[in-house]
């Protein structure tokens, strides 16, 4: 991570590049407020260059605008605003493209007015590489942010830095190729992550398991030589005004099992993508010192086919002590999920978050943005509001009451997978209900779509592993922290 610093308006811009806004108007593009000092460098010459450029001032858009030696700083980079003010997630956007067109750059000026917290979040997020497999790793790297704005700023700063850091993290270890991340690494790495922070660990082998009496988590892991894992963190603060439950699928590898998918491979290993964010945004509440306490319940494990794999068919015993009949091996997610949804239930917790990457069927219904919500309806909105905070897209949906039927098994409990095709994002969500105590009021968040980005890069999101989940988490928990 960069260092990210505050300056005052006054100082001197000491950077390889400085960024401004474009912004759109009826008369052609105008350089966006905060630009002054860079106006008044360059001689009120901005709005000529922009013309010269045929800038528009769309989202997405940049140019680039040699200072040939009339500013202390060599390059002025302006990126598109488009028409509305340039408020939280516009200024995430804007900065996030800016970073991501300045990679050769060491040190870059934010000069755009916005709101300071959301324009380090964007840079950060747009600045985010994934190199350790690179053998030839970049030269220059970023190595300092700054930005004009009052002392008044400096705590909306630290948080955007913070939440930056756990939505990196969470990129991290869903890019980890699953021949380095499987479930004894991933637990043994989240373990080492935890314990630097001085937060409470606790690691299930596949023994533990078993005394456990886990029978989902087991039998989705049972066809790999990496076996499977349970890991809980705790972080208790002073006074906690209330206690989370956090719940995420940590799939290291998903082939389908048995059901062996036969496309979208590649994909498949940001099946852990839920359990990445509740663990990275734990991480964060904790940094943040958020009171409220949380405990995160992660099932780890890598769903292969082999001679030793779960079978369509197979009966398994959850921790529950529900039965469930294996219809589809490549419902594995539901199956880990609700061992953990129980185990999170026996703490008694006020409430439970459980992020998965659960099924296609939320892509065909919502596209790859926009996160599912399914849940108790209460929390679930509350939940979907600090989505839109945070500028991340969720929607709530329905779980009616009649998908239960269809989970009926003619010889155990439920089914993983009923024959109804249709509908699928809310089966799984109302399986998912089968295992959380009436009581407690509950929310799952299908991010199979958003957790990762099979397209090209855009605003503040990489190719590959994007964070998802981890900015409404966050702020779903502070929000509820603050009553
Ligand atoms: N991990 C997948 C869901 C998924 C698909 C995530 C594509 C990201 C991209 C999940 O385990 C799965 O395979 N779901 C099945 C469920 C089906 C067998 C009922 C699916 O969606 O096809
Ligand atoms: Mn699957
Ligand atoms: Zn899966």
């Amino acid at each position: 991570m960069p260092s990210v610093s505050v300056t005052s308006p006054t100082a001197a811009i000491r950077a390889d590049a400085v960024v401004i806004g474009i912004r759109r108007t009826k008369d052609g593009p105008r350089p966006a407020p905060g630009a002054e000092p860079v106006e008044a460098a360059l001689g009120q010459r901005l709005g000529q260059a922009l013309r010269a450029l045929e800038a528009k001032g769309k989202p997405e858009e940049i140019v680039k605008i040699p200072t040939l030696g009339l500013a202390d700083y060599p390059l002025v980079l302006g990126v598109g605003l488009g028409e509305d003010p340039a408020d939280g997630e516009a200024a995430r956007r804007a900065a996030g493209v800016a970073l991501r067109a300045l990679t050769g750059s060491r040190r870059v000026h934010l000069a755009l007015d916005a709101p300071a917290g959301a324009l380090v979040e964007g840079a950060l997020l747009g600045a985010y590489a994934f190199s350790p497999y690179k053998s030839r790793p970049a030269k220059r790297e970023l190595r300092a942010i700054t930005l004009a704005a009052p002392a008044s700023a400096r705590a909306e700063v630290r948080r955007a830095v913070i939440v930056a850091e756990a939505v990196a993290l969470t990129r991290d270890l869903v890019n980890t190729p699953p021949n380095d991340l499987y479930p004894q690494t991933f637990a043994e790495r989240v373990r080492a992550l935890a314990e630097e922070r001085g937060l409470t660990v606790e690691v299930l082998d596949e023994r533990a398991l078993k005394r456990g009496k886990f029978g989902g988590i087991l039998g989705v892991g049972q066809g790999s030589v990496h076996l499977p894992r349970l890991v809980r963190i705790s972080y208790r603060p002073a006074k906690p005004k209330a206690h989370v439950a956090l719940v995420g699928k940590g799939i290291t590898y998903d082939s389908g099992g048995l059901n062996l998918k036969t496309a979208n491979l590649t994909w498949m290993k940001s099946d852990m993508g839920g359990a990445a964010a509740v663990i990275a945004s734990t991480f964060a509440l904790a940094a943040l010192k958020v009171p409220v306490s949380v405990t995160v319940t992660v099932p780890m494990a890598e769903n292969l086919p082999s001679a030793t794999s779960y079978r369509p068919s197979d009966i398994l015993t959850m921790r529950s002590g529900r039965t469930v009949e294996v219809t589809d091996t490549d419902a594995e997610g539901r199956l880990i999920l609700a061992d953990a949804i129980t185990r999170a239930a026996e703490d008694a917790p006020d409430r439970l978050i459980e992020v998965s990457t659960l099924t296609g069927a939320q892509m065909v219904a919502l596209g790859t943005r926009v996160i599912g919500a399914m849940g108790e309806p209460e929390w679930r909105d509350a939940v979907v509001s600090a989505a839109d905070a945070a500028g991340e897209g969720a929607w709530a949906m329905p779980l009616p009451a009649h998908l239960r039927r269809d989970l009926d098994s003619p010889v155990a409990d439920l089914v993983n997978v009923p024959s109804e095709r249709f509908g699928g994002m809310l089966v799984a969500g109302r399986f998912l209900q089968e295992f959380v105590p009436d009581h407690l009021p509950w929310v799952h968040l299908d991010i199979a779509g958003p957790a990762y980005n099979n397209g090209g890069p855009r605003d503040y999101t990489p190719k590959g592993g994007t964070g998802a989940g981890v900015r409404t988490l966050i702020t779903a928990v502070e929000q509820l922290a603050a009553g």
